[in-house]
């Protein structure tokens, strides 16, 4: 897909990876950004005039649903590329005194349903004569687990599974689904942890990279070799993600 003169929805673009998306693609596309009120958001008004925005918050179903509902109502207006790019990530373990259990749901409601409702909804806008494309943003942490974050973890692994099956019901249409799989990124999700992190940049460079892929499933970086050994030998993978 030429990424010139198409219609773009992103979540996540107030920063980050989502942010960088939108600084690659916004010269040459229009794009509409799904993201709850904040000063970063009117940041990025500010600075992206063409800009559309939605305000909608991705822990809450019924708004998405309303969201969605805004964004294809004018029948005539298509879009040809959904980027699901938006997640958030907590690291307490369920043995922490601060672990808190209302971030279970928030976690699975902003990772995976969220998703799941947008895309649902923005079927009929991506059924064209041409080709669209559903991009869900994924992480190596999709493939296999580690000892941190274990909602987060199952939210990708659900993503992941959920975008097979759903490659599957759109084989005979328009729509493609790809699912991106990211290492360790420098953003505010990895802040004070981890090192040899990919920039923002890079990851987003990488993400619109995988459309001219004919590959569906695009493993960045160090996910590469982490697929690999987790094809020969789960448990090695398993070890080694365990201590990360
Ligand atoms: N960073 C990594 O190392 C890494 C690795 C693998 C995969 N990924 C994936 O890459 C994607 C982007 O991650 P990132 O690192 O760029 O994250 P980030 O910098 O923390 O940005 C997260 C984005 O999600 C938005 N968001 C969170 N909760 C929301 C809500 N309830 N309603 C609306 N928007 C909400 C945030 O909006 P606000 O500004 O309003 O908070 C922000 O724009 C995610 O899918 C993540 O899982 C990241």
């Amino acid at each position: 897909m030429k990424l010139e003169n198409k219609h773009i929805v992103i979540t996540g673009a107030t920063q980050g990876i989502g942010l960088e998306i939108v600084k690659q693609l916004y010269p040459q596309n229009e794009i509409t950004i799904i993201a709850r009120p904040s000063k970063r958001l009117d940041e990025l008004k500010t600075n992206f005039e063409r800009l559309k925005i939605l305000e909608c918050n991705l822990s809450d179903n019924q708004s998405v649903t309303t969201t969605a509902l805004k964004l294809t109502a004018n029948k005539d207006k298509k879009i040809d590329l959904l980027i699901n790019n938006a997640a958030i990530q907590y690291t307490p373990h369920f043995l922490d005194p601060q672990f808190n259990y209302e971030t279970i749901e928030q976690e699975i409601t902003v990772n995976f349903i969220a998703p799941c409702l947008l895309i649902y909804h923005c079927l009929p806008a991506l059924m064209q004569k041409s080709a669209t494309t559903i991009i869900n943003v994924n992480s190596g942490l999709g493939l296999v687990p580690k000892t941190n974050s274990a909602i987060y973890c199952a939210t990708k692994g659900a993503i992941n599974i959920f975008s097979q099956a759903l490659r599957s019901q759109l084989e005979k249409t328009n729509i493609r689904v790809v699912q991106i799989f990211l290492p360790l990124v420098n953003t505010n999700m990895t802040k004070g942890r981890g090192v040899n992190k990919l920039s923002a940049k890079e990851a987003a460079l990488e993400i619109i990279k995988g459309l001219s892929n004919s590959q569906n499933d695009i493993d960045i970086g160090k996910v590469k070799i982490l697929r690999f050994i987790n094809r020969l030998m789960p448990t090695l993978a398993q070890k080694i993600m365990k201590r990360v």
